[in-house]
């Protein structure tokens, strides 16, 4: 069998006709072998005995029956652990999703040009339709926020398809809504993104909550020790970053006290040297790039970004000091902290990305 689509349901009962007949009809008219498996939460709106009763109707139906709400991404689990295609699809119940790229995620993981198809909205092309600025603003936020651990766009979408060898002796257990950034990062599969219309449910009530936002954030604490990598590099980056502030001291005496420069002018120059330093060392020692690769443009953007830390080092000061009437030098402590990681994201995402 080539491909198995696994639709969670609950409460569903004016979609899952519609959705169940329209998927239907993309297998037939694509030639899909395949099936759709439901995975039902015991619906108290009787969307699973719908289901179960169209049965009859379309051989290619499966449906599973939970106890109850037990949650979105373990209902999509349940339906992979049962699943027979070589391929693996997933998508909401409401139409949200369009139901006619199907066919074409399908052949693209078929023709080897992808592990993973995901249906983005946050890619040209790609839109959602329908939701109101709140939830716009929410779904960007943790986005935003994922792009920590991936590359891809849209890793919250829940329309996506995946060759099953990828999922072999992955250890997924996602809490809550988000299982697609969890299979992003505990798989190292190749991703390729199609843009695709998200449009808001017409029928029935979205499922998301307030305790989605805290499942997010615990999934994503958990997830930081796959990212090994990173954290190596945050420490590197700690350590020449030192290594800069000693350097920086041992000019500004050296000037001053030696050659006798004022020590005003002292400074900006064992700032500068300190600079170079940094730059030179994070380079080739922390992100491991060849030192002749855009040696030039790249320390311009590296200095930028450290004069743009400069500046909010000082606000930041100011404001903990003269606001929050903290003591200035632990103000100094917090805001060098704070400082630091927007300094390594500068550079990580952007000079050296
Ligand atoms: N079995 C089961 N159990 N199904 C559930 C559960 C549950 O606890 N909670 C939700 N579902 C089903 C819904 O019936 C629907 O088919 C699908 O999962 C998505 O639920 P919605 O309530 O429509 O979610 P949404 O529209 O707010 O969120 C969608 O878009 C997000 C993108 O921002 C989902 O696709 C999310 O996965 C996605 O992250
Ligand atoms: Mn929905």
């Amino acid at each position: 069998m080539d491909l198995s689509v696994i639709v969670p349901t609950y409460n569903e009962k004016d979609n899952i006709s519609e959705i169940i007949d329209e998927i239907h009809k993309e297998f037939i008219n694509n030639k899909i072998k395949g099936e759709l498996i439901i995975v039902d939460d015991n619906s108290p709106d009787g969307t699973g005995l719908i289901a179960d009763s169209l049965k009859k109707k379309y051989s290619f139906l499966r449906v599973i029956h939970r106890k109850g709400k037990e949650g979105l991404s373990s209902a999509v689990l349940e339906g992979f652990s049962i699943a027979e295609g070589k391929i693996l699809g997933v998508m909401d119940a409401d139409l949200s999703h369009p139901v006619n790229k199907i066919h074409e995620m399908h052949a693209l993981i078929k023709k080897g040009q992808a592990d993973l198809v995901i249906g983005s909205r946050y890619i040209p092309g790609g839109k959602i339709e329908g939701w109101t600025l709140n939830r716009k603003i929410m779904s960007k936020s943790a986005t935003y926020l994922a792009k920590i651990f991936t590359k891809a766009k849209d890793p919250m979408s829940g329309f996506f398809m995946i060759k099953r060898s990828c999922l072999v002796d992955k250890n997924l257990n996602p809490r809550g809504f988000k299982i697609l950034l969890e299979i992003i990062i505990k798989t190292d599969c190749k991703i390729y993104e199609i843009p695709i219309t998200f449009i808001n449910r017409k029928e029935g009530k979205s499922k998301a909550s307030v305790r989605e936002i805290r499942f997010y954030l615990q999934n994503l604490l958990s997830y930081l020790p796959y990212k090994r990598k990173s954290f190596i590099q945050l420490s590197k980056f700690a350590i020449v970053g030192m290594m800069g502030i000693i350097i920086n001291i041992f000019f500004l005496y050296l000037f001053t006290e030696i050659a006798g420069i004022y020590y005003l002018i002292s400074a900006v120059f064992a700032f500068l040297i300190a600079l170079a330093h940094n730059y030179l060392l994070n380079k080739i020692f922390t992100f491991k790039e060849r030192i002749r690769y855009k040696f030039f443009t790249k320390f311009l953007q590296f200095s930028a970004i450290s004069l743009f830390s400069l500046a909010i080092n000082l606000i930041l000061l100011y404001i903990l000091t003269e606001m929050f009437h903290i003591y200035y030098l632990i103000s100094q402590v917090i805001s060098i902290g704070l400082v630091f990681i927007i300094n390594f994201a500068g550079n990580k995402f952007w000079t050296f990305r």
